[in-house]
């Protein structure tokens, strides 16, 4: 299933981007605010999907941006079902960090509306969401190199550190390898391995809905195959996920549905394979792909 086609870096074994080695998880821009509403109702055809309509998170018409007058989220609707793995893709620059981030309340909101289970979470700082049920896995510099894997898990559990061993135990079940690695500094494993820890520890606050940026990128073809595999086991252990990916194709291929964000809007959405065998979507933004892939 691996396209391989998209990203042609060569997996780094260094410390997680070549970013300093005591680079902390990359909490994105400290600006604060956060962003959701009520998009439109799609299905969801795969893993835990309860089949019920009533979206998790959402947001409606969200607009944000960084420098004052500059938006970057133009009127973004977006929505996660219970159960959902739902990707969005888009070109670069197109504010599929910003609109995580923006979610997450590191963006400020200009207008539109977040919710989270009908509660309105617009604008909430991120140690409240994530004590609602939100995780969130940033794109760079996820990991805390010089700690070891267990240190690494701890760090995502200040806020309930009495449950440490429980939540431990629950998540190594899902990924053996933080159990058997646990002793072992994260810095000296591959850029996959660094993704599950990453991710990992954002499980340990048990999230309901975990966001993910480009959780892929910069890995070699084989190792964004086990990401996007670890992305599948977490929703199948019942937690729905919201996922940035630049690896088009195979974000569609494992995503229930998807979102196409181009210039701070969603311009497009369906299923994952509605979106990827749509014209208009793989002329604009799949277009080399798809000629990769007739070949
Ligand atoms: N911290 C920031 N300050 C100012 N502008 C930013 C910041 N981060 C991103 N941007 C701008 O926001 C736009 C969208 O960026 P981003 O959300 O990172 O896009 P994508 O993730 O889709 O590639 C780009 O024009 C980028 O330059
Ligand atoms: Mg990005």
């Amino acid at each position: 299933m691996s396209t391989g086609t998209e990203n042609n870096a060569p997996e780094k074994n260094g410390p997680e981007n070549n970013g300093p080695e005591n680079n902390g998880p990359d909490a994105g821009s400290t600006d604060a605010t956060s962003p959701h509403g009520t998009g439109p109702h799609g299905t969801s055809p795969h893993g835990t999907s309860t089949g019920t309509t009533e979206p998790l998170l959402s947001c409606t018409d969200l607009v944000s941006g960084y420098i004052p007058e500059v938006d970057i989220l133009t009127g973004c609707s977006v929505h996660v079902d219970r159960g959902e793995l739902v990707g969005i893709i888009g070109p670069n620059g197109a504010g599929k960090s910003t609109l995580i981030k923006t979610l997450f309340g590191l963006v400020p909101v200009r207008s539109g509306v977040v919710t989270l289970h009908h509660e309105d979470i617009t604008s909430a700082p991120a140690h409240r969401l994530v004590a609602s049920g939100v995780g969130y896995v940033p794109q760079n510099n996820n990991v805390f190199p010089s700690l070891t894997v267990e240190e690494n898990l701890e760090m995502g559990m200040f806020v309930r550190p009495k449950d440490f061993a429980e939540r431990f135990a629950r998540v190594s079940e899902l990924f053996e390898l933080l159990a058997d690695r646990r002793r072992q500094k994260a810095g000296s494993l591959s850029g996959g391995e660094r993704q599950v820890v990453a991710m990992g520890r954002a499980l340990m606050t048990d999230p309901k809905v975990l966001f993910l940026d480009e959780p892929s990128a910069g890995l070699s073809p084989l190792m964004q195959d086990s990401v996007f595999e670890a992305v599948n086991t977490i929703n199948d252990s019942g937690v729905s996920i919201l996922m940035v990916e630049q690896n088009a194709r195979q974000c569609l291929d494992i995503s229930d549905r998807a979102y196409v964000l181009d210039q701070g809007k969603d311009a497009y959405t369906g299923t994952g394979e509605e979106l990827a065998t749509d014209p208009k979507v793989i002329e604009l933004y799949l277009g080399t792909l798809a000629h990769i892939d007739e070949q």
